[in-house]
C-alpha cells in the first residue's frame, strides 16, 4: 500500500522527481562507478606492454565480459520498471545504478577495444552503445530542466484546461465570423479547422509552423480591421481580437507540446537502439569466438 502511495506521489510530482535518483544514498552509485572507471584506467595505464593490448588480450576479455553483462543488466530496467517489487533494491536504486554504471560503460567499452575502431560489427556495437548512453544523458538533462519550464508555461492550467480555453475561443470566433465577408469567413474557417496537434514531430520539436492558418487569419483580419474601409468594422475588430487571443492560446499549447516532445523524444532512441545494441553485441561476441 505504502508503495502505491509513493508511486502515486511520484506520478503527481512529475518527471522532476526522477532527478533525485542521481543523488540516491549520498551518490553511492556515482562513487562506485567513478571508482570502477578509475581502476580500469589505472590498470590500462599500468599494462605497459608493446604492442599495446587490444580486445583479445586478457584485459580486453575481462572488460568485454564486464561490459556485456553490464549492458544486459542495464537493459533489464525496462522489465524492472514494470514489476512491482518493494525491498532493498528499490526502483530508485535501480535507476541510480543504471545511470551511473551506464555512464561508466564509456570507459569500460573504450578501454576494452583499446581505441581500435573500424567499419565492422564491433564498432557498430560501440556506436549503438554510445547512442543509448548519450540519449540517456540527454534524458537526465531533460528531466532536470524541462519540467520547470513546462509548469511555468502552463501557469495554473492543466493541458485539458488549455485545450478547453482554445475551444471556447473557437466557439466565439465561429459566431463572430457570421457577419463577415465570405473571403474573411473562409480565412477564419481555415483556422477553426486547424488541429492544434497536427504537424510533424520536427515541427513540434522546433515549435515552428510556417503555414499556420491561425497566424495567417490573425494577420489578414488584423490588417482589415486597421484599414476601416468597410462599414462592418466593429465585427472585424471583434474577430481580430478573438484571433489575437487564439494566437496566444495556441502558442502556449504549442510550447507545451514542444516541451513534452523534448521530454519524451530521447526514449524513442534509448529503448529501440537498446534492442539494436543487443543484436550487434551478440553478433560481435559470436564473430569474436567464431574467428578465434
Ligand atoms: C548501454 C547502456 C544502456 C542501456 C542498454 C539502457 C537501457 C535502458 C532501458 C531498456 C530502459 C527502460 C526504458 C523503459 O522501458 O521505459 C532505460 C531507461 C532509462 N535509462 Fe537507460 N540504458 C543505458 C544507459 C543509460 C545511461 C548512460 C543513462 C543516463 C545517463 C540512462 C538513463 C535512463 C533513464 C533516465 C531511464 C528512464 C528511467 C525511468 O523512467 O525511471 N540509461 N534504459
Amino acid at each position: 500500500m505504502a508503495f502505491f502511495a509513493r508511486n502515486k506521489a511520484a506520478k503527481r510530482s512529475g518527471p522532476s522527481s526522477h532527478v533525485s535518483f542521481l543523488k540516491y544514498a549520498d551518490y553511492r552509485w556515482l562513487k562506485i562507478a567513478a571508482g570502477f572507471s578509475a581502476l580500469t584506467i589505472l590498470i590500462y595505464a599500468l599494462i605497459d606492454v608493446e604492442p599495446r593490448h587490444s580486445g583479445n588480450s586478457w584485459y580486453g576479455y575481462t572488460l568485454g565480459t564486464i561490459g556485456a553483462i553490464l549492458i544486459l543488466w542495464l537493459a533489464l530496467l525496462g522489465w524492472r520498471k514494470r514489476s512491482i517489487k518493494p525491498g532493498q533494491w528499490t526502483l530508485k536504486s535501480w535507476v541510480s545504478a543504471h545511470v551511473w554504471l551506464g555512464v561508466s560503460l564509456i570507459v569500460v567499452a573504450t578501454l576494452h577495444c583499446a581505441f581500435q575502431f573500424g567499419w565492422n560489427v564491433h564498432t557498430l556495437a560501440y556506436v549503438l552503445m554510445m547512442i543509448v548512453i548519450l540519449s540517456g544523458i540527454y534524458g537526465i538533462c531533460a528531466y532536470t530542466i524541462l519540467p520547470k519550464q513546462l509548469s511555468s508555461n502552463r501557469g495554473d492550467m492543466t493541458q485539458v484546461e488549455m485545450l478547453d480555453n482554445l475551444r471556447s475561443i473557437d466557439r466565439q470566433l465561429h459566431d463572430a465570423t457570421q457577419p463577415l465577408s465570405t473571403e474573411l469567413a473562409n480565412i477564419i474557417g481555415a483556422s477553426l479547422n486547424d488541429d492544434p496537434f497536427a504537424g510533424s514531430i520536427l515541427a513540434r520539436l522546433k515549435n515552428q509552423y510556417p503555414s499556420c492558418p491561425t497566424q495567417y487569419a490573425f494577420e489578414t483580419v488584423g490588417a482589415a480591421s486597421r484599414s476601416r474601409a468597410t462599414d462592418n468594422v466593429d465585427d472585424i475588430v471583434r474577430a481580430a481580437q478573438l484571433l489575437s487571443r487564439k494566437v496566444t492560446a495556441l502558442s502556449n499549447i504549442r510550447r507545451h507540446l514542444q516541451l513534452k516532445a523534448q521530454l519524451e523524444i530521447w526514449l524513442y532512441f534509448h529503448v529501440p537502439v537498446t534492442f539494436a545494441l543487443i543484436a550487434a553485441l551478440t553478433a560481435h561476441v559470436v564473430s569474436v569466438f567464431f574467428y578465434w
